[in-house]
């Protein structure tokens, strides 16, 4: 009797392992997701709520934020960053892969190309899929419109952290507007006439702007990053319902007005080192045309573009929170970080092989070396940087090694 009993239950259990490894598998191979749009739209009212900024004054919450970084002792590897557009992004997204590059992490990469989606939420086609042996992606930091579901759900692990950043909206708009009309000569931008160009856009907009809103990298763009959805920018409701839930949603808002500022407390908060924060600012226009703006271009641009200084101006005073509540050693580790920064950038102007960079311990951070191949990376182009990614974090099979790399790195 007891020897059918037991029988019967070491079969029941190798056919439940089975299945459950047949799911496995499958979940592994075919992301388990419906693709009809209706599913997706936004339901303001269903996000997890967490935690609350602590109030403006200084001081007096400071114990909310300490116990987060206390937290930070043991580093973060689960992160989610939003690469809004022309905001310093690509100089995070370095950041992002060059640490997952040093831990092996499984980086949610593009198949080819350097963004995952521009002006859909539906991006899964794109994916390069996980390594062997995974079941989630670590980090997720290339381009694409944010859904939260998606990614927290399916394709990150569930404690991952939930980084993004912001730029004051007349200078991203300045930027993007540039940027799209001389590197990728974007069709709308390029017809717009006259001696200032962006003036003759803030004449009249609406006259320039894409009948699709989605293709338009002028009309409100952080917040369509964001997940935004067009029809409604222009409702003071909705956008502000929205700002809530991002700031429910999000564990960290960089701004770019504070970028130094931003990174320590990103550091804090991943418990990240020094080393692995460190940048040499890239993707920045060099042969940019400087324009003069009236205060009355900024005037009509901040009545346009309300959402995006809804966003802007919510994440700003928010940070400015977080630095009040970092405590007084905050802006002694900045000073200390921007030191650094200065003395890397000086060694990787002309870095030799023969030579590093001896960087002494402090009371933030051990002692450490920046190498020749540290400034390589450092240097790389966006594109570049993601295929190499790619390569060394990507799946093994059906990606020929490049010698080259293989040189760079062993
Ligand atoms: C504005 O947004 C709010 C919240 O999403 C919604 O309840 C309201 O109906 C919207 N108003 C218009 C005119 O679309
Ligand atoms: C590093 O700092 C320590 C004290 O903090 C000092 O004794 C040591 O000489 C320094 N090393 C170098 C190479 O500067």
């Amino acid at each position: 009797m007891k020897f059918w009993f037991l029988l019967t239950v070491a079969l029941a259990s190798i056919l439940m392992l089975f299945h459950l490894h047949v799911i496995n598998r499958h979940t592994r191979e075919a992301f388990p997701f419906s693709t009809s749009r209706d599913t997706w739209s936004h339901d303001l009212t269903s996000h997890r709520s967490r935690r609350t900024a602590p109030p403006l004054q200084s001081g007096t919450n400071s114990v909310t934020w300490r116990e987060e970084q206390s937290k930070g002792d043991q580093e973060t590897h689960h992160v989610f960053f939003l690469k809004v557009h022309k905001a310093a992004s690509t100089t995070v997204l370095g950041v992002m892969l060059r640490f997952a590059l040093s831990r092996q992490l499984a980086v949610m990469l593009p198949k080819r190309g350097n963004v995952l989606a521009e002006d859909t939420k539906f991006f899964h086609q794109n994916v390069l899929r996980l390594p062997e042996g995974r079941s989630h992606y670590d980090m997720l930091c290339n381009h694409l419109v944010f859904e939260e579901r998606l990614i927290r759900r399916t394709f990150l692990h569930p404690d991952a952290k939930f980084l993004a950043i912001v730029r004051h909206p007349f200078d991203q708009f300045i930027s993007a507007f540039q940027y799209y009309r001389k590197v990728y000569s974007v069709p709308y931008l390029t017809k717009i006439p006259g001696r200032n160009p962006i003036a003759t856009y803030l004449k009249n907009p609406d006259k320039w702007e894409p009948i699709n809103p989605l293709t338009s990298y002028t009309n409100n763009r952080m917040s369509f990053d964001f997940g935004m959805k067009h029809r409604y920018v222009s409702n003071e409701t909705y956008v502000d319902k929205y700002v809530e839930y991002l700031e429910n949603t999000f564990d960290l808002v960089l701004v770019v007005e504070m970028f130094d500022e931003s990174m320590i407390l990103m550091k804090r908060l991943l418990g990240w080192r020094l080393q692995d924060i460190l940048y040499i600012k890239s993707n920045r226009m060099h042969d940019k045309q400087e324009y003069f703006f009236t205060n009355q271009d900024r005037k009509i641009h901040r009545k346009l573009r309300t959402a995006d200084y809804t966003l802007y101006n919510h994440f700003y005073k928010v940070l400015r929170m977080k630095i009040s509540a970092a405590g007084p050693g905050f802006f002694e580790e900045v000073m200390h970080f921007r030191n650094i920064q200065q003395n890397v950038e000086k060694f990787c102007l002309e870095p030799k092989k023969s030579l590093s960079l001896f960087v002494n311990s402090s009371s933030w951070n051990e002692a450490f070396h920046v190498s020749y191949l540290d400034c390589v990376l450092f240097k790389m182009e966006e594109v570049e940087l993601v295929d190499v990614a790619r390569r060394k974090l990507g799946p093994l099979d059906g990606w020929p090694e490049l010698s080259s790399f293989n040189a760079l790195f062993f």
